[in-house]
């Protein structure tokens, strides 16, 4: 449902919807965001399910403030220095994830880093205050297509999928929030956006570095060096697990396995394997088993993002 966004009403209600593990599409500075609360897997699966993405993209954790930023990730000296200068406004900062970080790790696609940003439009400011919540939110469009900058492309997009769609009018800069990551070796953009990389570089006092070739390509989680590697082995389509092996079980056939298992979804509910994925594989890499045996998954719907996840991970052995 669209709703013009003025009243403490209408985000009253749209905090009850992320707190419920709603979606809600709302307005930024840059381009429409479709939001999930970031703390509740489930609901960040909701926004890969209403993408259709055949890939889990890690996504952008929108925050109050740089306080509320401070709760999840590692600042260093050069970062505070950009959220200083740069906050709120279209400036996303890809940072380490704390250690006991409480969002979900769907949000970082398994990654120990973690996207934020602190937007400025006045109704996103409104629904953070509201809502009480970090707020994961990509761009409100399918995948594959064009950032939405107005409700009605929202609409458009993603029809009923979000439980409400903010209206905050056009988007005044729409071009999405520029990407940044303090590398060891320094500053890198790994998206250009709509803040200027001349004025980063000038509070910086120091040219960035672009990642990898091509600027503005889309990055994978395959492409950097902090991407979460099992240090088990992976065995994919496995329906007879073996001692010394840690099970990855999907759905209601699970064998009866005396060692560490997982089920991602007894019902084998594809959204909430998904939920459950990045940190399932963390916790049966944990358990120290020489190699970890996933049952078959099947390639529809979100099985899509999940399986890509899983031969990656089987193949960077
Ligand atoms: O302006 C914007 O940034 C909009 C509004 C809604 O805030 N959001 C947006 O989100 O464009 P999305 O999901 O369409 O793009 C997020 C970008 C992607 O290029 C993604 O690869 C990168 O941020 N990203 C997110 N988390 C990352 C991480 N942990 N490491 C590296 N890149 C990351
Ligand atoms: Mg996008």
């Amino acid at each position: 449902m669209q709703v013009v966004a003025r009243s403490d009403n209408d985000f009253s209600r749209a905090a009850l919807e992320l707190a419920a593990g709603e979606l809600v599409a709302f307005p930024t500075e840059t381009v429409y965001g479709l939001g999930a609360n970031a703390l509740d897997s489930a609901a960040v699966a909701r926004i890969f399910a209403a993408k259709s993405r055949p890939r889990f993209n890690p996504l952008i954790v929108h925050v109050h403030d740089f306080g509320v930023a401070t709760e999840y990730a590692e600042f260093s000296a050069l970062a505070e220095e950009l959220a200083e200068a740069f906050w709120p406004g279209p400036l996303t900062l890809v940072l380490p994830r704390l250690e006991n970080c409480a969002l979900s790790p769907l949000v970082s696609s398994g990654l120990d880093t973690v996207a934020l940003r602190s937007p400025a439009h006045k109704v996103a400011r409104r629904l953070l205050e509201a809502a009480q919540l970090p707020i994961a939110a990509p761009s409100a469009n399918r995948s594959g297509r064009i950032s939405p900058t107005s409700a009605a492309d929202v609409e458009a997009e993603l029809g009923d999928v979000p439980a409400m769609i903010l209206d905050g009018g056009r988007c005044p800069l729409g071009l999405e929030s520029t990407v940044i990551r303090i590398a060891e070796d320094g500053p890198q953009i790994l998206r250009s956006g709509a803040l200027p990389r001349e004025e980063i570089e000038d509070v910086l006092g120091r040219k960035l570095t672009s990642f990898g070739g091509e600027e503005g390509a889309p990055l994978s989680p395959g492409q950097l060096a902090s991407h979460y590697a099992p240090d088990s082995a992976i065995r994919l389509n496995a329906k007879d697990p073996q001692a010394g092996e840690a099970l990855m079980a999907f759905g209601p056939d699970a064998p009866a396995f005396e060692g560490p298992t997982i089920n991602l979804s007894e019902t084998g509910d594809l959204q909430e394997a998904a939920a459950n994925f990045f940190s399932a594989l963390r916790a049966l890499d944990e358990t120290g088993a020489e190699r970890i045996a996933v049952m078959p998954i099947p390639f529809e719907g979100l099985g899509e993002a999940i399986n890509d996840r899983l031969q990656r991970a089987a193949a960077e052995r």
